[in-house]
């Protein structure tokens, strides 16, 4: 015979399926956490009774738009289809017209100019210009930006170039591997920066002399170097680009990074337009930056290879500080004795 069931022990079941649902609630606010396919669910403010109203009723508001009376019944959001008509409108040509017209311009410019070259022949004596500390930062930081850049350019055209070439299953693994790279690397690319910036600081304030720099273009055409100290004008508007628009890349990529603060996909969709754009802005200058370090200058990239610099380049490139160094000259010989018993010592500049 069975035994009847007390009418008060039924609650047990509806109680045990709550505590079922909220516990899987809970592991799905966990997973979301987890799994960035499941963000959105997490990043996007709910949907109320009111916003339920206004979109039956057809009105259009701040978020929502109900179509249904152009007779084609679509649910629009309308702040994320605003921001997907800046993108393509606006950002993703910006981007293509700064990284693409500043490669055109630095060809330009080198096929017509070409490198600058010393004026005067070396001495072969050698100042020291960055220290080891700073070199591995510069080179760290620098490595970490391309890498950003690259997957960054991937993340905003990749679809359109590769997704045609490799087909959907390739395309799909590479972008989840971009993406990945792209956004652990930001965090630790915004820490290093900062640091890199706090220690170049004191040596990019900008000075008088700065202005006479920019009227004379830097030098960078001609014969003639207008005075410059430690940091020339170039590099300090280099500096505070970073300082400004490179924090600002670094601060909005957090907010998208980490969508788990409470920021609506509303402050989200913002950040990924100064983002982009910064990014972009950033990435055209970097080429700037890089040209000049490498193919423009003559005996610039030895600066930031080996830490010293001829006093020659120093002199024609930097004659202010060249004036408050020059008793630190080495010959370059007893430098390279001194690398080859490498006794891990080496002369800390009087900046940088
Ligand atoms: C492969 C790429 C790069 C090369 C070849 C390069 C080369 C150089 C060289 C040669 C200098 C020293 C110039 C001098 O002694 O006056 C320098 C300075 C510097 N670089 Fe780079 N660089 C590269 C990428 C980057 C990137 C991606 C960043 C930042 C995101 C960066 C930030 C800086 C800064 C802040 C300075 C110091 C300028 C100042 O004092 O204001 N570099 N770089």
């Amino acid at each position: 015979m069975s035994k009847s069931i007390p009418w008060w022990a039924l609650w047990r079941l509806p109680l045990l399926a709550l505590v079922l649902v909220a516990s899987l609630g809970a592991a799905q606010f966990a997973l979301a956490q987890a799994d960035p396919d499941r963000e959105a669910a997490t990043a996007v403010p709910a949907v109320d009774a009111d916003a339920w109203r206004q979109i039956k009723s057809g009105e259009t508001g701040p978020n929502y738009r109900d179509s249904r009376f152009d007779s084609n019944y679509n649910l629009i959001n309308a702040s994320g289809e605003t921001w997907r008509q800046i993108r393509d409108r606006w950002v993703s040509p910006f981007g293509v017209i700064a990284v693409v017209g500043m490669i055109v311009v630095i060809a330009l410019f080198y096929l017509v100019f070409g490198r600058k070259k010393l004026d005067e022949p070396r001495t072969g004596r050698k100042l020291p210009r960055w220290s080891l500390m700073v070199r591995s930062l510069h080179w760290t930081v620098a490595t970490l930006f391309i890498l950003l850049a690259l997957t960054g350019l991937n993340l905003a055209f990749g679809k359109a170039i590769f997704r045609p070439v490799f087909g959907d299953g390739a395309w799909a693994a590479m972008m989840s591997g971009t993406k990945l790279i792209h956004n652990y690397l930001g965090p630790l690319f915004g820490i290093l920066l900062v640091i890199l910036l706090v220690r170049l600081l004191a040596d990019n304030i900008p000075r008088k002399h700065d202005l006479n720099w920019f009227a004379k273009g830097g030098g960078l055409i001609g014969k003639g170097h207008p005075d410059a100290g430690f940091a020339n004008a170039g590099e300090k508007v280099w500096y505070w680009l970073l300082a400004t628009a490179g924090i600002a890349v670094i601060i909005s990529g957090l907010v998208m990074d980490f969508p788990n603060y409470g920021q609506g996909r509303d402050t989200m969709q913002w950040a990924n337009i100064i983002h982009a754009v910064g990014a972009f802005g950033l990435t055209a200058v970097a080429l700037g930056h890089i040209y000049i370090g490498t193919l423009g200058t003559e005996g610039s990239f030895e600066a930031m290879a080996t830490g010293y610099v001829d006093e020659t380049w120093a002199k024609e490139h930097h004659n202010l500080w060249y004036e408050q160094v020059k008793d630190q000259a080495i010959p370059g010989e007893q430098l390279e004795a001194a690398s080859r018993s490498s006794t891990g010592d080496e002369p800390e500049p009087r900046s940088g």
